[in-house]
C-alpha cells in the first residue's frame, strides 16, 4: 500500500528504511566509505539553479524521446540495481511491471536475483541489459547471447568497479546475502580459484579478480561479438569518455556508481559537462547519481544528457510498496518533470539547453 503522505521520491526512504532488514538496508542504500561522493551527488544538484521563463508557447507539448531505437515517453530510467529481493519478494518483476506501466526504459543488473529471461517476458516495454565482462569470458559471450536472444535492446557495460569498494556500512553491519538472494543469471560463472593473501602480500594487486579485470581491448572484442548497441557506465574523465567512443561505445552513462565504488569522485552531474564536450554529439549521453526531483532531470538535460537513471529511489519505492511504488516514483519524477519544463518554457526534451540554468552574473 502506498502511504498517503508521500508527495516526492525522497519521501520513501524512511518507510523503505523501516521495512527492510538492517544488514539488507545497509547494502541497498550504502556507499563507499565516508559516502562523501554519494552525499555530493546530491549537494551539486541542489547548488546548480534554474531560470523560469515566461509565456512561453507550450501547446503540443511532450516529454517523448528514442535512444537505440527503443521509443520512451519521458528520460526517467530505472538504473541497474543488483538483488532487488533484498527490497521486496516480489523483487525485480515488480520494478519490470512498474516501469512498463510506466512507460520507463529499465536496465536489469546482471546480479538481478531474478532469471533474465523471465524478466524479458513480463515487461511491457524495452529492457537493457548491465554487464561487467567477467573473468571468464566464454561465460560474459553466453551472457550477451541470453539477453539479445531473450529481447534485451542494448548492452550497459559497468566499467567503473573492477573491484569492491570500501562499503563500511556493510562491513560494520555484518551484511551478507540471506541464501534465499542470489545472482540467479551468473550462477553457471566458472568461479575464480579462492584468494588469501600471505602475510606482507598485497590484497587487491595480487588477487585473480584484478588479474583478470577488463581493459579497452575488451570493449573492442565485446563490441565485435554483438550488434546490441554498447553503452558505458562508470565514466567521468573526458579522456576515458573519448577512448570509449573511439573504441565502439554506442553510449556513456556518466556515473560514479551511486558514490559506492570510490569515495571523493565529484558528483556525476558536475563531470557531465566535461564529457558531453568530449563527446561531441558522436552517441548519446546519459547521467545517473543523485536524481530525486524533475528540476534535476531538466538540469541533467540542460548540461547535455539525454537521460537520467534513477537507482536508490526506485528501490526505495519498491521496498515501501512493492511494484506500486516503483510507479509512483517513476510517476512523481516524469510529473515533476513536466512541472520543471512548462516552468522553464520548455515544450519538448530539445528545447531544454543551458539557457535555463542561471548564470551569476
Ligand atoms: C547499484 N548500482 C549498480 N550499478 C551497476 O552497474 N550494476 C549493479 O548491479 C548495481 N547495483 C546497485 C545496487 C544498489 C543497491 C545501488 C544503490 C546501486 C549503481 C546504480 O546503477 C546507479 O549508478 C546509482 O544507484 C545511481 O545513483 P542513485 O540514483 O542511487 O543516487
Amino acid at each position: 500500500r502506498i502511504p498517503p503522505e508521500i508527495a516526492c521520491a525522497a519521501d520513501y526512504e524512511a518507510f523503505a528504511r523501516e521495512r527492510v532488514e538492517e544488514g539488507a538496508w545497509a547494502y541497498l542504500d550504502g556507499a563507499a566509505a565516508d559516502a562523501l561522493t554519494h552525499a555530493e551527488n546530491l549537494k551539486a544538484f541542489a547548488r546548480i539553479r534554474l531560470v523560469n521563463r515566461v509565456l512561453a508557447d507550450l501547446a503540443g507539448g511532450h516529454t517523448r524521446l528514442e535512444l537505440f531505437g527503443c521509443a520512451f515517453d519521458h528520460p526517467v530510467m530505472v538504473a541497474p540495481v543488483a538483488f532487488q529481493k533484498l527490497a521486496h519478494p516480489d523483487g525485480e518483476l515488480a520494478t519490470v511491471t512498474a516501469a512498463g506501466v510506466l512507460k520507463a526504459g529499465m536496465v536489469v543488473s546482471a546480479q538481478a536475483s531474478m532469471d533474465m529471461e523471465e524478466l524479458a517476458r513480463q515487461a511491457a516495454g524495452p529492457l537493457w541489459f548491465q554487464l561487467y565482462i567477467q573473468p571468464d569470458r566464454d561465460f560474459t559471450l553466453q551472457l550477451v547471447r541470453r539477453a539479445e536472444k531473450a529481447g534485451y535492446r542494448a548492452l550497459v557495460l559497468t566499467v567503473d568497479a573492477p573491484v569492491h569498494g570500501a562499503r563500511n556500512s556493510e562491513q560494520r553491519a555484518g551484511f551478507s546475502l540471506p541464501p534465499d538472494v542470489e545472482a540467479v543469471n551468473l550462477k553457471a560463472m566458472r568461479p575464480l580459484p579462492p584468494y588469501m593473501a600471505g602475510p606482507g602480500e598485497s590484497a587487491v594487486f595480487a588477487s585473480p579478480l584484478l588479474a583478470a579485470a577488463p581493459g579497452w581491448k575488451d570493449l573492442n572484442w565485446l563490441a565485435a561479438h554483438t550488434n546490441l548497441p554498447i553503452l558505458l557506465k562508470g565514466i567521468l574523465h573526458p579522456a576515458d569518455a573519448a577512448r570509449a567512443v573511439e573504441a565502439g561505445a554506442s553510449g556513456i552513462v556518466v556515473s560514479n556508481h551511486g558514490g559506492r565504488t570510490l569515495d571523493t569522485l565529484p558528483a556525476a552531474i558536475e563531470a557531465l559537462p566535461g564529457i558531453v564536450e568530449a563527446v561531441a554529439g558522436r552517441v548519446p549521453v546519459l547521467m545517473d547519481g543523485g536524481v530525486r526531483r524533475g528540476t534535476d532531470i531538466v538540469k541533467a538535460l540542460a548540461l547535455g544528457a539525454k537521460a537520467v537513471l534513477v537507482g536508490r529511489p526506485v528501490i526505495d519505492g519498491l521496498a515501501a510498496a512493492g511494484a506500486p511504488g516503483v510507479a509512483h516514483v517513476l510517476h512523481m519524477l516524469r510529473a515533476e518533470l513536466e512541472v520543471a519544463m512548462v516552468l522553464t518554457g520548455c515544450r519538448t526534451l530539445a528545447d531544454i539547453d543551458a539557457s535555463i540554468l542561471w548564470q551569476d552574473r
